[in-house]
């Protein structure tokens, strides 16, 4: 240990030790009185002045306020150890980038690190230290709004992704805590904040090696999470918090819980009192509690009554002052706070050139007749309630200002260089039922070549509290569609949302739909690069999207079960495991995206059809940009482990590739396969492979592959 903060606990008494472990909102540490905090926020038990001396603060308003939090807290606190900063920076500080569900879409972690470093650029001079992102929550029922925090329904995909944000906020300056450990995308019912109920075998396999690769890729927090996972509230978990976080991943970071989370075990029925939850709590290792005050008021006592060791509270210290030290606290107490920087780094000409090309990167191209890209010689109209939408930013936006958003009547304005109609036609709230706009805005766009309908959700419907139990698009949005068809225009859905949407009803009736999810702050000029084609959509579904709400949890690493429908067709239903009314498959399957160009991929070729233990084989195939134009697309590998003791899902990423050709141009992508890629937890409880017959699989979504089959010996 280093000898300052070796010093520095010897010289603590254990009221403050306890305050050091404790985080606040930064509005409670500046409140003179418990008035000035009503209605600001719940945390109302935190205002005594007792428990205003924190080791940290949350949610702060940029450079000027912190710094002003800093030295008004400094000035009271007696320990004089500096407050730490953190923040929700998720996709963007005041330039914000398309919402991270989106650019797991972009299957480019380069892409995912450049958006954090300048996020976390930005974020730094504003006063932030450590950012509450990545977040990789796996995910399979988008009628949870807080998808658009995940990167999608793959956990190799996801580690992949967070690692990029974790390396990328490092880049940039600012110290990052993975979340939401643990399985808090499994709620049930995609409802928010409800339990969650995995199998150890799941966790292990599905839920837990995301926050493992980012643990391992240097993530300085690790936040625990709200939910009840198999019966016990996350901060009760010993198994999970102390058994696997501390001992077997050997993470010695902070672990901070979510918000009021160590009181809410309460609530679940976990605990009878406070006193309980910090006991608990602490002895599972849970550093730092986010806005609730169990440790400032019953630690010391704890520990005189010998339940919680003082050793135990001393290395959550310990913790807690590395972490300072290492965001240079002790050096300059307001770390990089810098207005001057802050403001000349905000929205810069660089900064909004990445949010474009990471807009257009995470648009995906769910179905073209031929009508996109469009040129710009044609009669082109606006409409529905989000073309002029400015608020295309998406929940967890930050600083993010709509008004300094770029629209897609911005957009589509500024690459024409001309007027071009725009009408609503209707709300764009969930819950808006007025479709009597409709008429004028058909009548405004009639006789155009094509309309482009801009409809979806909004933006304050996703992240967190914003669960949707019917993910239809609203009905006066969906008539419009509708109606704009049936008036002889070509139509081109923009949807606008941070969850797969049911798009089964307007699909009919569109020409193309470009999914354009919550693309952030330069999202109108993206969306005009698209559909212009000055860019080619490059956006692979990293979620799968239901044709129907009730298909929810959908993914396409299923299993096929003891009676699959095979063919996937409506007639065939008899005692097999399918639905009355709708098929199988997703509308539009992982991986599955269009660009503008066409592709065929041979079959893939094996260099070794037979391996053994700790072997390896080369699984390659022709790659050939047959369209006329030059382009770019995603080949992925998959496989099956068509036998095993635990039986495996039809399919599971285990790699993908990007790779660009000019028109007619051909080349070989080839992907090494490795024994270890075909480990799992087998019936013994070990990660091992078994030998047997796999499927080796490529193509351009999880279902448009090619397959052949590879051998694993003993
Ligand atoms: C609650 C959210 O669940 C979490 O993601 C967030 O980081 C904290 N609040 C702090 O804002």
């Amino acid at each position: 240990m280093d000898k300052a903060i070796k010093k520095c606990i010897e010289e603590m008494s254990l009221e403050d030790k306890a305050r050091q472990l404790s985080q606040v909102n930064a509005v409670i540490v500046r409140a003179e009185t418990k008035a000035e905090i009503t209605g600001k926020d719940e945390g109302m038990d935190l205002c005594e002045a007792d428990t205003r001396e924190v080791g940290s603060v949350l949610n702060f308003n940029g450079a000027a306020d912190a710094i002003a939090v800093q030295d008004e807290y400094l000035s009271k606190s007696e320990g004089k150890i500096p407050l730490i900063f953190m923040q929700d920076v998720v996709h963007g500080f005041r330039t914000v980038f398309p919402v991270p569900l989106a650019l797991g879409c972009s299957f480019d972690p380069s892409l995912a690190e450049a958006c954090a470093e300048v996020s976390a650029v930005e974020a730094k001079y504003n006063g932030v230290q450590v950012t509450f992102s990545p977040m990789v929550d796996l995910v399979r029922d988008p009628r949870w709004g807080r998808v658009m925090e995940s990167t999608g329904e793959d956990a190799y995909l996801n580690g992949e992704m967070g690692k990029a944000f974790v390396r990328g906020y490092h880049k940039g300056g600012i110290l990052c805590c993975v979340k939401h450990f643990a399985a808090y995308g499994a709620a049930e019912a995609g409802k928010e904040y409800n339990t969650t109920d995995v199998s150890e075998r799941n966790l292990k396999e599905y839920y837990l090696p995301a926050y493992r690769a980012c643990v391992e890729e240097g993530a300085d927090m690790v936040m625990s999470s709200f939910n009840l996972l198999n019966g016990v509230p996350v901060n009760g978990h010993k198994d999970l918090l102390v058994d696997t976080l501390r001992k077997e991943w050997g993470f010695d970071g902070v672990l901070i819980s979510d918000y009021a989370a160590v009181k809410e075990m309460i609530r679940h029925g976990y605990l009878e009192t406070l006193k309980e939850c910090a006991e608990t709590a602490i002895n599972n290792q849970v550093d730092m509690e986010m806005m609730s005050s169990s440790y400032i008021h019953y630690l010391p006592e704890l520990v005189g009554e010998g339940r919680v060791k003082e050793g135990r509270i001393d290395e959550s210290l310990r913790r807690v002052l590395e972490l300072k030290q290492k965001a240079g606290l002790f050096e300059n107490k307001y770390g990089e706070t810098d207005a001057k920087r802050a403001e000349e780094v905000c929205l810069c000409p660089e900064h909004r050139a990445l949010a474009r090309r990471a807009a257009a990167r995470t648009c995906v191209l769910l179905k073209n007749n031929g009508v996109l890209p469009l040129s710009a010689e044609q009669n082109i109209a606006l409409a529905g309630p989000y073309a002029a939408e400015k608020n295309i930013l998406g929940g967890w936006a930050c600083w993010g200002r709509p008004e300094e958003a770029v629209s897609v009547y911005d957009g589509v304005r500024a690459a024409l260089g001309r007027e071009v109609v725009c009408a609503a036609g209707c709300g764009g709230k969930l819950l808006d039922k007025d479709e009597s706009g409709i008429p004028a805005a058909v009548a405004a766009v009639k006789g155009c070549a094509v309309a482009v309908v801009c409809v979806g959700e909004p933006s304050e419907c996703s992240g967190e509290a914003t669960s949707r139990a019917d993910l239809r698009i609203p009905a006066p949005q969906a008539s419009l569609v509708r109606a704009v068809s049936e008036a002889g225009c070509k139509v081109v859905a923009v949807v606008f949302g941070g969850r797969p949407q049911v798009l089964t009803e307007i699909e009919p009736y569109c020409d193309a739909i470009l999914y354009a999810w919550q693309p952030g702050t330069e999202g109108g000029n993206a969306v005009a690069d698209l559909l212009f084609g000055r860019e080619e959509p490059v956006g692979r579904l990293a979620m799968s999207f239901p044709r129907a709400t009730g298909q929810c949890p959908i993914y396409y690493n299923c299993f096929n079960t003891g009676r699959p429908r095979v063919p996937d067709s409506i007639e065939n239903v008899s005692f097999i495991s399918s639905y009355r009314d709708t098929l199988n498959a997703p509308l539009y399957p992982f991986g599955y995206g269009l660009g503008y160009t066409e592709w065929e991929l041979s079959a893939p070729r094996l260099s070794s059809p037979v391996i053994g233990q700790g072997g390896k084989t080369k699984v390659s195939a022709k790659l050939k940009n047959t369209g006329s134009r030059a382009g770019e697309t995603l080949v992925q590998l998959y496989i099956r482990d068509r036998f095993a003791s635990v039986v495996r899902p039809v399919r599971e990423l285990k790699a993908f590739r990007r790779a660009s050709l000019p028109a007619g141009g051909e080349t070989e992508v080839c992907f090494e396969l490795t024994e270890e890629m075909l480990r799992f937890y087998t019936a013994s409880g070990k990660y091992e492979s078994e030998a047997g017959r796999f499927d080796v699989m490529l193509g351009f979504s999880s279902e448009n592959v090619q397959t052949c089959e590879l051998i694993l010996e003993k």
